[in-house]
This record gives structure tokens, C-alpha cells and sequence, in this order.
């Protein structure tokens, strides 16, 4: 990694993080998640760590880092991959993504399953579950019987705690807003007196795991949409490009990678993806 150019202290509020600690810091967040934490993020990973210390009851980031390399440490790496991840979502969130799947499914996919094909959708990702709940509605709208038929979403991130949220499926209900009234009104239902629980009707489409996307992929099926979206954009180049390649052979000719606004397919793996509207990909025969 770079040298960075920092003082060689920081003194922010309760404790010192020096350059060194954050050097450290984010060779770990980067070897384990493919994540950059430039320099412009020191203020951010100071102010997310310290309720770590502070809850820990340790004096100091030199502290912190000697005990994520004790051998005790591996339960806190996760807290601190769980605190350093941004885990911002919205439910149809760039709505276009949502429109193509449905008409994808509606005007081919459908069809495949109801001749017995197993069709499969990854958010990749996932966050805390607004995505997969989107994917699951825009496929219904377009597919109601889709439950009958070999169809899965399958939902995984990184950090287990958004993982624990989405399985929940509980959310405000200002945040459904941006669901189109008709399919939040027939696949949630009332919590409490702000809140809206997913309904099993729409929760059986999809399975929850924690997956980093650095790491193995246990999957052997091939999926027909993958939704990445605003994932990649904090890997370096190469985690990028290593992660599109792979998706190329964990997809179908013909299937659909939507990725985020700010994101382009690049690398070995942009030969097999055609650009197919705004964000939107076809993978080709390999
Ligand atoms: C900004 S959110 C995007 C959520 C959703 N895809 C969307 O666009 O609304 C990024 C998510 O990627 C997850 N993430 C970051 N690095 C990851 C990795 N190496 N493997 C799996 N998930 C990762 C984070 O935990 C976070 O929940």
C-alpha cells in the first residue's frame, strides 16, 4: 500500500489514531474486503472505530490494532469489517434496473421456468435487504405464480448484521415509499405503528447469506440476474475487474448484471457483457 501522507498523529476527541494505526487499518479492510479507505476517510473510520474502543475498554488505536492480530482478535475484524462497510440501500433504488427485470421476466424468463428451467437471481451485496425485497416484487408483478416454480433470490453481504436485518424484514414505512403502492401494499403488511414486515409471499423467493465477494463462492449454479450495485465502487481496480471476470462464469449466456450508477464493467470479464441500457448488462456466450 501507498505511504500515506498524514500527520503523524491525529488527536480527534478520545483518541489518537496515528498514521501508522490507520495504515493498518486499512491494509486489513482491504485484504479481507477488497475495500480502498483512501485518506479523505480517516475522519470516518476514526468516528466509527472509537464507539468500538469505547466499548471495548481500550485507551488507544495502538491497543485496538494489537488486539485484531491477537489470536482473539478474528471476532472483532468482523465488528470492524461490520463498522468500516457503508451499508446505505433503498428500496427501488435507480427504479430502471427494477423495470428490466420485470420486463425480462415477463417476456422470457417466466416461460423458461414454467418449463421446469431453475432460475436464479443474486443480490450481491445486498445490505440490509431492500434490494432482494425490490428484485423479489418486480419479479412477482411480472411472475405472481413464481413460487411455484424453481425461482430463488439468493441475498448475501458481507456483514452479517444487515444480513440479520434483511432475513427480519422489518422497515419503516416511509422507506417502502419508492415501491410501487399496489405490490408494497400486497407483499408487506403492518408491524407496528411505524413499521412494515415482509409478507411469506414475498420473503420465500429469498435466502439470506453472509458471502464476502474477495472470498470463495460456494454457489455451483449459474445465475440468470445478478444485481451489484454500488459494491464494486469502493474496490481497487484489480478487486473490480477479478469480480466482474467472475461473474462472467457465474452467469448464463443471456443473463442480466445491473451495477451501480458510478460503475462500469471493465477488464478481462467486459468481453463478455454487452451494455444493455443504463447500468445494464447481457452476458454473451463465453
Ligand atoms: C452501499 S451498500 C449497497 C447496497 C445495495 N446493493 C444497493 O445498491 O442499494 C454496499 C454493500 O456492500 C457490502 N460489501 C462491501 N464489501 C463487500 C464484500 N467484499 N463482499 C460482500 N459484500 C460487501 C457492504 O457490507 C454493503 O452492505
Amino acid at each position: 500500500m501507498a505511504a500515506l501522507n498524514l500527520k503523524k498523529s491525529l488527536v480527534a476527541g478520545d483518541y489518537v489514531m496515528t498514521a501508522e494505526d490507520f495504515t493498518q487499518i486499512a491494509a486489513t479492510l482491504k485484504e479481507r474486503t477488497g475495500i480502498v479507505l483512501t485518506e479523505g476517510k480517516i475522519a470516518l473510520a476514526y468516528s466509527r472505530l472509537a464507539k468500538r474502543l469505547r466499548l471495548l475498554g481500550l485507551r488507544s488505536f495502538e491497543d485496538y490494532c494489537a488486539m485484531l492480530n491477537s489470536p482473539d482478535g478474528s471476532e472483532e475484524l468482523q465488528e470492524m469489517l461490520a463498522a468500516l462497510t457503508t451499508n446505505v440501500s433503498r428500496f427501488y433504488r435507480e427504479p430502471h434496473h427494477f423495470e428490466t427485470l420485470q420486463k425480462v421476466f415477463a417476456s422470457g424468463i417466466a416461460q423458461r421456468a414454467r418449463t421446469g428451467e431453475r432460475i436464479r437471481l443474486w443480490s450481491a451485496g445486498c445490505s440490509n435487504g431492500q434490494e432482494p425485497y425490490s428484485m423479489a416484487m418486480a419479479l412477482l408483478a411480472a411472475m405472481p405464480d413464481a413460487a411455484s416454480f424453481d425461482i430463488k433470490i439468493l441475498a448475501t453481504d458481507i456483514d452479517p448484521n444487515v444480513v440479520a436485518d434483511g432475513r427480519k424484514g422489518v422497515y419503516r414505512t416511509d422507506l417502502l415509499a419508492p415501491a410501487p403502492e399496489v405490490l408494497r401494499n400486497k407483499y408487506f403488511q403492518p408491524f407496528d405503528e411505524h413499521r412494515l414486515v415482509v409478507k411469506e409471499s414475498l420473503a420465500q423467493l429469498i435466502t439470506f447469506n453472509v458471502l464476502n465477494l474477495i472470498g470463495p463462492w460456494p454457489m455451483k449454479h449459474k445465475f440468470d440476474f445478478i444485481f451489484c450495485r454500488n459494491v464494486a465502487i469502493y474496490f481497487d481496480e484489480q478487486a473490480q475487474e477479478r469480480l466482474w471476470a467472475r461473474f462472467a462464469q457465474a452467469t448464463k449466456a443471456g443473463a442480466y448484471l445491473c451495477i451501480g450508477h458510478s460503475e462500469r464493467v471493465t477488464g478481462p470479464g467486459e468481453r463478455y457483457f454487452e451494455t444493455a441500457g443504463l447500468t445494464t448488462y447481457v452476458r454473451g456466450p463465453l
